[in-house]
């Protein structure tokens, strides 16, 4: 599973975020490697969606370097960020309920019928087959792509979000609790499209609270604790306890490389 993994395409190198006297990232070194599943974990407050901020530019880190492949990337801006290929799907996903299925896999890129002066009209028919094959290029199917999606199930929504970010021919994927408000078969569903993400050349981060989750599709673990790396671990090496442990503070921090 993990022989596809290639050399880092995003590193962070020794990077601290402050938020008044709260050290939320203090020197977190960290590298993501194509066609890898990493898992970040943490207790509440840890510093994982701090880190996807800071990787999405939306925080400046205080501290650190980021390298974007052999780029050194200063004063990163969220524009730059998805032009270097870095894409995010959140727990509460950014979806626009209004409008149906297609069109939230296309947002803004829907293939258009004919101008009238500065008019366009989307093209349903086509819009609905392109979504389909974004959808299925990512493992997923949705039978009616014409509903709204404020009637479909979290786990066809957690698809659609996967499918649209994967459009941006991204090199790197942040799943921010992803399976936290799904059920089972969805969750299971949700992490083998993940995996799809990353079998595809792509490092996907998977933040998640559930080590169930972790296990089950991470190639790799990494903990924080109170904004700093406890554990960076291959997950056939570790078990649930060392990581349990390590989010406890109750393990030797490893060594800096
Ligand atoms: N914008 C902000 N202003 C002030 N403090 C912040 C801000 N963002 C994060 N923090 C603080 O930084 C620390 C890390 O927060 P962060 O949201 O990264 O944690 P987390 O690991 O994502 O936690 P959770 O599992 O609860 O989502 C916390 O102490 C938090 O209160
Ligand atoms: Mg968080």
């Amino acid at each position: 599973m993990t022989s596809h993994i290639q050399s880092p395409v995003v590193q962070c190198i020794a990077v601290s975020k402050y938020f008044g006297g709260v050290k939320a990232l203090d020197g977190v070194t960290l590298s993501l490697s194509a066609g890898e599943v990493l898992a970040l974990v943490g207790d509440n407050g840890a510093g994982k969606s701090t880190l996807v901020r800071i990787l999405t530019g939306f925080y400046q880190p205080d501290h650190g370097e980021l390298w974007f492949g052999d780029e050194r990337v200063e004063q990163l801006s969220p524009r730059q960020a998805r032009e270097l290929g870095v894409e995010t799907v959140h727990q509460h996903l950014l979806l626009c309920d209004n409008l149906d299925a297609a069109a939230n896999v296309l947002l803004g890129q829907e293939p258009t019928r004919r101008r009238l002066g500065p008019l366009k009209f989307i093209d349903h028919r086509r819009a609905r087959t392109e979504a389909s094959r974004r959808l299925s290029e990512v493992g997923a199917a949705i039978g009616d792509l014409s509903a709204p999606v404020r009637q479909l199930s979290g786990g066809q929504r957690q698809a659609i979000a996967i499918a649209r970010a994967m459009a941006a021919s991204p090199r790197l994927v942040m799943f921010d609790e992803p399976t936290a408000a799904l059920g089972t078969r969805q969750t299971e569903a949700t992490l083998r499209l993940i995996r799809g993400v990353a079998d595809r050349g792509v490092a996907a981060l998977l933040i998640s609270h559930n080590l169930d989750d972790v296990f089950a599709v991470a190639d790799r673990i990494v903990a924080l604790r109170q904004g700093r790396l406890v554990l960076d671990q291959p997950a056939a090496q570790a078990n649930r306890e060392t990581v349990v442990a390590a989010m406890a503070g109750l393990l030797a921090e490893p060594s800096a490389p």
